[in-house]
């Protein structure tokens, strides 16, 4: 495995391992990685000759009181596990090679994030889709894959690659939980024992509100509200707890009626991790195995 942390070694041998032939995939990720990023780069294996995995803490994605500083960065071991992954190539750069001081350019994806995230962290997926923009913009890869874990971070990712006309496949891949349904996150090492206890009433929540979908309600004020009653017992605070169209991400009134189709989505905090997690009713796979 090749480890590049300047933008010009990366760019040449991105153009070397894209001579090739048989397909370039990127996984972006910021570290810390976990079973869920490396099932991205097994996805990305399967699809492409050759994987590069960027390792990049953005600051441009983290609001003034987020936890920028205290991200945790494993380098060392992240860069171990990349190469047992099979990955060609890890792209590590510093804050100054990806932002020059005098940069001036944001990519911004308009509707998407008017919602969800968007209202409770200004400023992030501008960032998110920025520093997406460069990564594609410096790798040149047939497809990069994202986690549905960041649903509308996919679904910003899949916009900007096409009303930017970026030759480019973005791939979806299902959320990688824990055998009890939490979602694996960078963001769980933060979560004391007893904190990861309560964090489980996210999953439950979705699966509660997958099992009415199933059973075929559609009002989502019913939906949401079921699910908004599990993670209110146990969460420190709510962000949202929302059922939206699945690709505008426009969020249901509670009088609506939704489709076969929906995202059920929550941001909530336990302690001061502030965790997220999603459904797609009628098309992934229940949360937790029914009974
Ligand atoms: P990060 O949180 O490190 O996640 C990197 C990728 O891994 C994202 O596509 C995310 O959706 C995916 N991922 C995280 N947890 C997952 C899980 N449990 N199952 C499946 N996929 C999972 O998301 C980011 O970094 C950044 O915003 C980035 C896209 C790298 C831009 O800075």
């Amino acid at each position: 495995m090749k480890v590049a942390t300047s933008v010009e070694q990366y760019r040449a041998v991105c153009a070397e391992l894209r001579a090739e032939g048989g397909g370039l995939g990127l996984v972006p990720t910021m570290g810390a990685l976990h079973r869920g990023h490396l099932a991205l780069v097994a996805e990305a294996r399967r699809r492409a000759r050759h994987v590069a995995v960027s390792i990049f803490v953005n600051p441009t994605q983290f609001g003034p009181n987020e936890d920028l500083e205290k991200y945790p960065r494993p380098l060392e071991r992240d860069l171990q596990l990349c190469r047992e992954a099979g990955v060609s190539l890890a792209f590590t750069p510093s804050a100054a090679e990806m932002y020059a001081k005098d940069e001036r350019t944001r990519v911004h994806v308009a509707g998407l994030t008017d919602a969800l995230c968007g209202p409770f962290r200004p400023g992030h997926f501008d960032g998110v889709a920025t520093i997406v923009t460069k990564l594609f913009a410096a790798t040149g890869p047939a497809l990069a894959v994202f986690g549905r874990k960041d649903y509308q971070q996919l679904q910003v990712v899949k916009r900007l690659a096409r009303d930017l006309l970026l030759p480019l496949e973005i791939v979806g891949f299902p959320t990688v939980r824990d055998p009890d349904g939490l979602a694996l996150s960078s963001r769980n090492a933060y979560l004391a024992p007893a904190e990861r206890e309560r964090a489980l009433a996210i999953p439950r929540a979705l699966a509660r509100a997958q099992a009415l979908h199933a059973e075929g309600e559609r009002n989502a004020g019913r939906l949401r509200s079921a699910a908004e009653e599990l993670v209110a017992a146990a969460a420190t605070r709510i962000d949202y707890v929302s059922v939206a169209d699945a690709d505008e991400l426009r969020p249901f009134a509670d009088d609506a009626g939704v489709g076969e189709r929906a995202v059920i989505a929550v941001a909530a905090f336990v302690g001061s991790t502030r965790l997220i997690d999603n459904a797609v009713f009628g098309e992934d796979s229940r949360v937790l195995s029914p009974g």
